[in-house]
């Protein structure tokens, strides 16, 4: 009989006395007891995982989107394609997720939908920020944050800043002609769509060659939304499986709430000009 493998004898480190383990890098113990089901269902560990999963994938979003922003006020804009890129992935592994998250049945989940209380992804920080960072503001969204000084000072120092889109139409205006208001307009609005930035951005669409820097940026942006106008419609199509027509536990319609949310337009004059072109 030939002895079990043993790794050590390849060189694998097998002794981590006063050496960084993996457990310590990724701060595992933490990670790893966060979660706190309050009931005893089944189910209610794969709720929390997939929410949690979604913060950490958040987190990252937020982080490239950040970077993706300061890099296009720079001199060079080409790295942030590829945090965009990165983001349009994030949202797509979070989209596989639902298939995970859509084998509780409505029957599961009631077995502990009432220990949430009233609790809700609507109260969601980093989607908020999220959101605000891409440019769909709207000051109401900061109010579920009122008890919480340091999620709500984030929120609302993101609306002071310009958006992604509005650092896209800067880039833009430094090369074909932006109306004035759509590039001083007030930043703590969604974007509305605009005749004369969407005949700027035709301009790019019609000889990418010429401006492919700009061409390339506005397929990364519509790419992103792309993926979360799927993550979207995933989300509502879930929570209509497994809740039907009944309202939130964050207290507002349900279904009928996130249908409305997925006529949202993050970026509404890229999707306009396409009519045009
Ligand atoms: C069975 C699972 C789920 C159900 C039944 C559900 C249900 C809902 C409902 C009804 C809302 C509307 C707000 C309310 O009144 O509560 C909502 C919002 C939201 N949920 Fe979920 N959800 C589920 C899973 C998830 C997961 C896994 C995430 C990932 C983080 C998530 C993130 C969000 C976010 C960010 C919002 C706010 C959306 C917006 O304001 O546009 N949800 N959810």
């Amino acid at each position: 009989m030939t002895d079990a493998y043993d790794p050590a004898k390849d060189g694998a480190q097998m002794s981590f006395d006063g050496r960084m383990s993996y457990t310590d890098y990724l701060g595992l113990d933490a990670v790893l007891d966060a979660q706190h089901p309050l009931s005893s269902a089944h189910d209610e560990l794969l709720f929390i995982v997939q929410h949690q999963t979604s913060e950490l994938w958040m987190r990252l979003a937020l982080h490239e989107l950040h970077a993706a922003r300061a890099t296009l006020s720079g001199a060079e804009i080409r790295p942030a394609f590829k945090m965009l890129a990165r983001v349009s992935r994030i949202f797509e592994q979070l989209n596989s997720a639902w298939d995970v998250l859509r084998t509780m049945t409505p029957s599961d989940y009631t077995t502990f939908r009432e220990t949430l209380g009233q609790s809700s992804g609507f109260q969601s920080a980093q989607y908020r920020e999220i959101e605000f960072l891409l440019g769909n503001r709207n000051s109401a969204m900061v109010k579920p944050h009122a008890h919480r000084p340091d999620l709500m000072g984030r929120l609302e120092a993101e609306m002071e800043k310009p958006s992604l889109y509005d650092c896209a139409l800067m880039r833009l205006a430094q090369v074909v002609a932006v109306p004035e208001d759509a590039l001083s307009r007030d930043r703590t609005k969604p974007h509305q769509p605009d005749e004369g930035v969407q005949a700027a951005w035709a301009e790019v669409y019609r000889d990418p060659s010429r401006y492919w820097d700009l061409y390339e940026l506005a397929e990364k942006l519509v790419d992103l939304e792309d993926y979360f106008r799927r993550w979207r419609f995933n989300h509502v199509t879930t929570v209509e499986r497994v809740i039907g027509l009944k309202r939130g536990t964050g207290g507002t319609g349900g279904v009928s709430y996130l249908k409305r949310m997925l006529e949202v337009e993050l970026f509404p004059d890229l999707w306009h000009l396409r009519t045009k072109l």
